[in-house]
């Protein structure tokens, strides 16, 4: 995608597409006017027919039949004029992005972008991730290429900021939908290998320390949990350990940690058909860390990344672990396994286990922990937890920033007892209330007193029916807020 700043007179843009913005409730007027003026008020027009007042998430598109150099015209609607932000800004993009498809290639945009720094990146990452579709296996349809050409007209955007305002848009952009298509991947094609592959390439590329540890090093190690999981499925599973080390002084270390389940049947404790399906995105923590390592040398922030995934599949094979099993973690703590199908935390004891012996600053997982933490905040929010409300402060804020929606759940003591065992030192569920809390209490105990930071990706990692702001399936949710995090 071309991006530029253009000083041009909007009836004299070339393109296919001009966008153009209306506040909420506010009449028609400026370049917007001007546009319906030259289209006889056929923007006017359409507007009432549609009922269209500017409301966030809503436009009207025309052809403009020749009467000016652009094709056709987007009037999106951007909201209350109060709440003009950059995330109004980013859905802008997206609407763009969507509504453009399949004609599209060359866009222009003919409103003002400008008052706050992020108000320019927020928007062309809108326009980089509205577009995304995972089609490649598609063998029929013919497939949509994209966008080309995108053009900001009078859009007051100041050309020395520009540079660098695309530049992040764009890296974080391609770290979000490169976590997109790895999650979408088939579970037949994204097997933990894979995943290490794929790591081993990132590496090479991007010039990151990597180790992958096959079975025998998990032994010698003693990754108990990783291991057990693994036991049900023929695919070997994998530990993925990436460095990325600043060229200059290191301000502190930061683990990010994500669960890399490639396909979750449950196990022994197998699901039911219905909520099998969308299970090779249990992932999708893992694909967020490979995502935000792709580009992390490119942000250069001063500070040790260690990008961490505990890879398997969880299936029910002959030799699967089982309830009643006690397995033991990498920092020598036993767990009593009530149900197979709580697998991500068994996996994650060991890389978290695993982060504290790094001797790091600070600990984020990611992962699609929990049903529970889904029926508590529903499709589209995170939960967050930890140990440290000053770095869940943080991530709060930088998933604000990133226009992704997290909420925090409280680490009741009380729900504490649910997690104790008769025979171990933690067993690996408790009841159905306070599901994806307890969740967290397990993984507490694997962080000892390190600063740590949970998210619980359940919801917004995966949404089969997309959503106004979301592609279908896969989002990528996570990987902006993490490098948000870590420049922070
Ligand atoms: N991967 C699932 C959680 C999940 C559910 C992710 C829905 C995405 C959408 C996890 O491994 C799981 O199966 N959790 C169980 C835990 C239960 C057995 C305590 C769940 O949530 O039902
Ligand atoms: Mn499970
Ligand atoms: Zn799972």
């Amino acid at each position: 995608m071309d991006f530029k700043l253009s000083g041009e007179d909007l009836l004299q843009v070339k393109c296919n597409l001009l966008v153009l913005g209306r506040f909420e409730g506010e009449v028609i007027k400026g370049p917007v006017k001007r546009v319906d003026e030259a289209l006889g008020g056929a923007l006017s027009r359409i507007s009432q027919e549609e009922k269209f007042n500017g409301e966030i998430g809503k436009g009207v598109m025309i052809n403009t039949l020749g009467k000016i150099r652009a094709e056709r015209v987007l009037l999106i609607g951007l909201g209350k004029k109060q709440k003009f932000s950059s995330d109004v800004l980013r859905k802008a993009g997206i609407f763009t992005a969507k509504r453009a498809k399949p004609f599209s290639e060359s866009i222009a945009f003919g409103f003002a972008v400008d008052g706050k720094k992020e108000n320019a990146s927020a928007l062309i990452e809108g326009i980089m991730l509205g577009g995304y579709e995972f089609n490649k296996y598609k063998t029929n349809d013919k497939k949509w290429e994209g966008i080309k050409n995108v053009k900001f007209v009078s859009s007051g955007i100041r050309e020395r900021n520009f540079k660098e305002d695309l530049e992040y848009a764009s890296i974080i952009s391609e770290a979000t939908n490169f976590a997109r298509d790895l999650i979408n991947e088939p579970p037949v094609v994204l097997t933990p290998t894979k995943l290490s592959e794929t790591a081993k390439e990132i590496a090479l590329k991007e010039k990151l320390e990597c180790k992958i540890f096959g079975k025998e090093e998990m032994e010698k190690k003693g990754m108990g949990g990783l291991l057990a999981v693994s036991r049900g499925s023929d695919e070997p599973p994998k530990f993925i350990h990436l460095t990325y080390k600043p060229k200059g002084s290191i301000k502190k270390a930061v683990a990010v940690v994500g669960k890399g389940i490639t396909f979750d049947s449950g196990g022994l404790c197998i699901k039911p058909r219905d909520s099998m399906r969308t299970m090779k995105g249990d992932m999708a923590g893992a694909a967020c860390v490979l995502g935000v390592m792709k580009v992390i040398s490119r942000l250069k922030p001063p500070i040790k990344v260690h990008g961490l995934i505990s890879a398997t599949e969880n299936m029910p094979g002959a030799r699967a672990y089982k309830p009643d099993d006690i397995i033991r973690a990498l920092n020598g703590k036993t767990i009593e396994v009530i149900d197979t199908d709580a697998e991500g935390r068994i996996v994650l004891s060991d890389a978290l286990s695993y982060a504290m012996e790094l001797k790091v600053d600070e600990i984020v997982d990611l992962a699609t922990l929990t049903g529970a933490c889904v029926v508590a905040l529903g499709d589209y929010t995170a939960g967050v937890m930890g140990n440290n409300e000053r770095l869940i402060n943080r991530i709060i804020k930088a998933a604000k920033l990133a226009g992704e929606k997290v909420w925090q759940l409280p680490m009741d003591d009380e729900l504490r007892k649910e997690i104790e065992s008769d025979v171990a030192d933690v067993k690996n569920v408790g009841s159905r209330f306070g599901g994806a809390i307890t969740a967290a209490m397990f993984l507490e105990k694997f962080v000892g007193d390190t600063p740590w930071a949970h998210l619980d990706i359940a919801g917004p990692a995966f949404i089969e029916k997309g959503g106004e702001w979301y592609p279908k399936g896969a989002t990528g949710f996570g990987v902006r807020t993490i490098i948000r995090y870590l420049l922070s």
